[in-house]
Order: C-alpha cells, then sequence, then structure tokens
C-alpha cells in the first residue's frame, strides 16, 4: 500500500465494556487493526489560493434575551439556559419549559425519543425530565454530538468516542486520541471527519468495523475539521483553512488573515471561519466577509445560521432570510396535516403564499392563516406535489420547496418516472455512442446510482442532489429529485 509523507496508517480501536453506570468495569481490549484506505501524498508544495472576500450583510435575529448558554438542537430549535431555567425554544417561538439549574449547554441531539445534553459538568438526557445518561461519568468535557446509524459520537477532552451497541469506544489513529469531528460524506458514505493533530481522517464503522475512509496528512497540525451538506470538508491547520472539495485533493486558502476557528454543520450549505480580521462565511459557491463582530463565539444550526449568545441574548446571523417548514410529514399525507411557516425577522411581516404543483404541472394555492397552511386529501388528489413556500418582504424575497407525497405510497417506476428524466436532462450527453457512460437503461441507471463508473467517482444521486448534473445549465427540478430518491430507496439493496 502507497504510504504518503513518513506516515503509515494504522487505526485501532479501543473498546471499554460498560458494565453499569455507576461503576463501569473496563475491559481493555488489544486495538483490532483495520485497514487503511488507500491515500495518495499529499500535493507539494501547498500552493496557497488567493480567496478574495466581497463583503455581505447578515440577517441578524435577536431570538431570546437574558440567555447563558446556548446549543442547536435539530433543524431550528434551541436549548438555552437562563438563570436557572432550562427551556427549549422551538422554531415557532415557543419556550418549552424543560427543568431548573443546568450548568452551561455545549452540545444538543436526538437520542431515541429523549435529547441528550452536553453540558459543562456531564452528560444529561430529557425525557420528561433531566435523567443521567449510561454515559454520564464516562466522557467528560463532551463539546460536540452526532447521533448517526453507526452510533453516537462524542467529541470530548479525551478525544473521540462513540457509543455503540452499549459499549463505549474510544476512537484512536496511531494510538493518537483523535479531536475535533465533523459528520460528513465520503465515497457517498456517512463519514466523521476527525482530526489527530497531525492529520484529518474519514473513518465510520462498517461491517468491517472502525474503517478509515480517507486519512491526508497536512503541512502542520489539524486543529479542527468541519463539513457542510455539499460533501466537502475543511481543516484548520496551523492558521490556514485547507478545504476537500474533491476525495483527496486540498486546497490551502489565503483569505490575507490567520483563521482561527471554522464551523459547519451537515445539514447546510454554510461554513464559518474567523480570521482575526473577520468571520467568514461560504455560501455554497463563494467566500463573503460578514459584518458579524469577530468576538463573537458560537456553532450553526441545521439552516447554516451562526447562533451566538451576545450582550443582547440568543442572537442568529445568517445570510438571507430563509423560510422554514416545521411539521412537513415525512410520510405518506393520509389525514389533513397542518405546516408552520417559519419566516425570518417575523416582525417585517412577509407576505407568505404557497404553491402546491403535481405531477401534471397543474399548480394549486393553498391558503395560508396565521402562518400555517394544511396539506388537505380533499384539495391535494393522490400522488406527488412539490409545494413552493415563499416570503415575500417587498424589498426582497425568499422562498423554500418541498415534496410530499398525498395518499397511499407512491411507487416511481423507471418507464414511468425516471425515463422521462432521462430523456429531458441526461440524454443529450449520455445517450449510447456518447463519450460518457450511457444512461438509456434501468440497469444502467442502478448500477450507477450511489457511485460512478470509477470508485472516485460520485453517482447520480449525488450528483443530482447537488445540480452537479446534468452538467449544463439545466437542473433536474425538485418533484424529479424527489421521484429519482423515491425509487431509488424502493430498489432492493445490492
Ligand atoms: C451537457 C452534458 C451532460 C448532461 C446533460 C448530463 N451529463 Fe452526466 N456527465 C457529463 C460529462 C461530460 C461527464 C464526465 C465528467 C464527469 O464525470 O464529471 C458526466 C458524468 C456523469 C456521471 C459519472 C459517470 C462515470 O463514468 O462515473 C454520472 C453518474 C452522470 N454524469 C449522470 C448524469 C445524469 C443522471 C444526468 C441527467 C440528470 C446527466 N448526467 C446529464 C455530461 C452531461
Amino acid at each position: 500500500m502507497a504510504g504518503y509523507g513518513n506516515a503509515s496508517w494504522t487505526l485501532g480501536v479501543l473498546g471499554l465494556m460498560v458494565a453499569c453506570v455507576e461503576e463501569p468495569t473496563p475491559v481493555v481490549e488489544p486495538p483490532s487493526p483495520t485497514t487503511p484506505a488507500p491515500v495518495s501524498p499529499p500535493p507539494t508544495p501547498w500552493s496557497p489560493m488567493i480567496v478574495e472576500t466581497s463583503p455581505v450583510t447578515t440577517t441578524r435575529e435577536l431570538v431570546a434575551a437574558g440567555v447563558t448558554s446556548v446549543a442547536p438542537l435539530g433543524a431550528a430549535d434551541l436549548v438555552v439556559v437562563r438563570e436557572d431555567r432550562v427551556e427549549r425554544l422551538t422554531a415557532v417561538g415557543e419556550a418549552e419549559l424543560w427543568g431548573f439549574a443546568l450548568p452551561p449547554v455545549r452540545a444538543a441531539a436526538p437520542w431515541g425519543t429523549a435529547t441528550l445534553i452536553a453540558t459543562e459538568d456531564g452528560l444529561v438526557t430529557w425525557d420528561q425530565g433531566f435523567v443521567p445518561t449510561a454515559l454520564d461519568g464516562l466522557v467528560e468535557d463532551v463539546t460536540a454530538l452526532q447521533a448517526l446509524r453507526s452510533g453516537l459520537w462524542l467529541d470530548s477532552a479525551t478525544g473521540l468516542k462513540v457509543w455503540r451497541d452499549g459499549v463505549l469506544q474510544g476512537v484512536t489513529v496511531e494510538g493518537r486520541a483523535t479531536t475535533g469531528m465533523a459528520r460528513g460524506r465520503a465515497e457517498g458514505a456517512p463519514v466523521i471527519w476527525t482530526a489527530d493533530g497531525a492529520s484529518a481522517v474519514a473513518v465510520n464503522f462498517t461491517d468491517a468495523g472502525l474503517t478509515a475512509y480517507e486519512a491526508m496528512a497536512f503541512f502542520g497540525p489539524v486543529d479542527a475539521v468541519a463539513t457542510d451538506g455539499l460533501g466537502d470538508a475543511f481543516a484548520l491547520v496551523d492558521g490556514w483553512l485547507v478545504a476537500r472539495t474533491a476525495r483527496n485533493t486540498w486546497t490551502r486558502l489565503d483569505f490575507g488573515s490567520p483563521v482561527r476557528e471554522v464551523l459547519g454543520h451537515a445539514g447546510a450549505d454554510r461554513v464559518w471561519a474567523r480570521t482575526d480580521a473577520a468571520w467568514l462565511v461560504w455560501d455554497g459557491s463563494s467566500w463573503r466577509s460578514t459584518d458579524v463582530p469577530t468576538d463573537v463565539r458560537g456553532s450553526l444550526d441545521a439552516l447554516g445560521r451562526l447562533v451566538a449568545v451576545t450582550d443582547a441574548g440568543v442572537e442568529r446571523f445568517g445570510l438571507g432570510r430563509p423560510v422554514l417548514l416545521v411539521g412537513l410529514p415525512e410520510d405518506d399525507v393520509l389525514a389533513a396535516a397542518t405546516v408552520d411557516v417559519v419566516v425570518t425577522l417575523p416582525e417585517l411581516a412577509p407576505v407568505v403564499t404557497v404553491t402546491a404543483t403535481g405531477l401534471d404541472g397543474t399548480p394549486v394555492d393553498l391558503p395560508v392563516t396565521d402562518g400555517q397552511f394544511v396539506l388537505d386529501p380533499e384539495v391535494l388528489a393522490d400522488g406527488l406535489w412539490s409545494l413552493t413556500v415563499t416570503a415575500d418582504y417587498g424589498d426582497d424575497q425568499a422562498s423554500t420547496t418541498a415534496t410530499v407525497n398525498m395518499g397511499a405510497a407512491f411507487a416511481p417506476t423507471w418507464p414511468d418516472h425516471v425515463r422521462p428524466i432521462y430523456e429531458s436532462s441526461c440524454r443529450p450527453c449520455h445517450e449510447p455512442g456518447q463519450a460518457v457512460v450511457a444512461l438509456d437503461t434501468e440497469a444502467a441507471w442502478i448500477a450507477l446510482l450511489d457511485v460512478g463508473t470509477s470508485p472516485d467517482s460520485a453517482g447520480i444521486l449525488d450528483r443530482v442532489r447537488i445540480d452537479n448534473m446534468p452538467s449544463d445549465e439545466r437542473v433536474v427540478a425538485p418533484l424529479d429529485k424527489a421521484l429519482l430518491e423515491i425509487w431509488a430507496s424502493g430498489l432492493p439493496t445490492p
């Protein structure tokens, strides 16, 4: 296997069996070697890319006053501590009292039916009351939490830990505890990006145990890692931000001022970086310099907004004015369902309109009352509908789209639903006889759904999701994207 630099990779897991909550009996298992992912040598020299930033004014919202600490939870909820009260502030603006006297909160994540909260003094769960978790006392100083299917990942003062099947394991790389954690994607799989001081490594559990998907050594120590929802990863190396735009392709970014901090969120297309001069934000296509004071500290929510406690209270800083739908049914809509529209800066009283468009292309306007609209099976016929929700501020507009299925489960098929997407969006370049792979058959689509013709190439789903394909000015409509996802999720697993 090709090594790189002077680092050769072994990855081991130290397992800690947890016997009971009060008195854990540690059983140290020998590290089990896993096959490191192939890595290519880092580019030499790491020539910096000069990044020009244009200024942007952020939308600044005061969310709550008198708050001492805050942690984003789920799509747009917050867990806040004010004086001795602990509350969940919901996206629709309700404050739900959870209890009293919790130390400052650092991170929160859904945890089964409950919510796991990392405080300065340890971990607690909220489930109609605060209860100690099985993890309490086992992991100290947790700064970040990620609940993945592979387990609960915790970034702590003693490195990255994962709680799986009732066992707490410390993730180590060559015996060094890793630090920093960000959820991302590599090779189409969900991964945790982590740093071990020297390198950035993408890991997750597979049938083979803990697996490194990708590892990259840099020109200096890695202090932090961040990701966005598009699959990009960012490493903070010795005051430089290094961006991963494709597998094993990392570019050092030069903002003209050292970077001190980087924040990302796997659900958002934004990454924030703090330099000595400004808070910068990646808007999905370029870096902008914001008006957020550099003494502001916070974390990102799922809409890519910086959530911080300032002198005024909890403030949210973001680009644009995102519109959020709360209570949108994820399952088939069999009975009337009410959906909340949450707008940014509600005090400006934007005019909200909702239009539903069915598979036959006919738009239906849905009335909005008190920030709510109803998905009614009496009004919307069975089948897939795309919703466009627009908030009109007069001087500015913001909108969001979503897809819902009315009625019984809907099973798109290749000839009726996917083939038309191929015909209208892909055929010009992907019909047989062209230089690129032919996509004129169902078999070709199934083979290339998750990964392209080479292991390094992204598959159809990833490319269509981020509008990488079609490669021209065409984009696949939201409804067609939903059709494609539903069709893919209904296929037998390979
Ligand atoms: C304007 C031309 C064009 C259109 C339209 C287009 N593609 Fe592509 N596609 C390309 C080219 C060129 C490549 C090879 C370069 C690359 O991999 O990015 C490619 C590569 C791909 C690959 C990777 C193939 C491999 O060998 O790994 C996939 C998957 C793909 N396209 C899917 C699609 C889908 C699905 C559509 C329609 C929704 C589409 N493309 C529309 C030009 C196009």
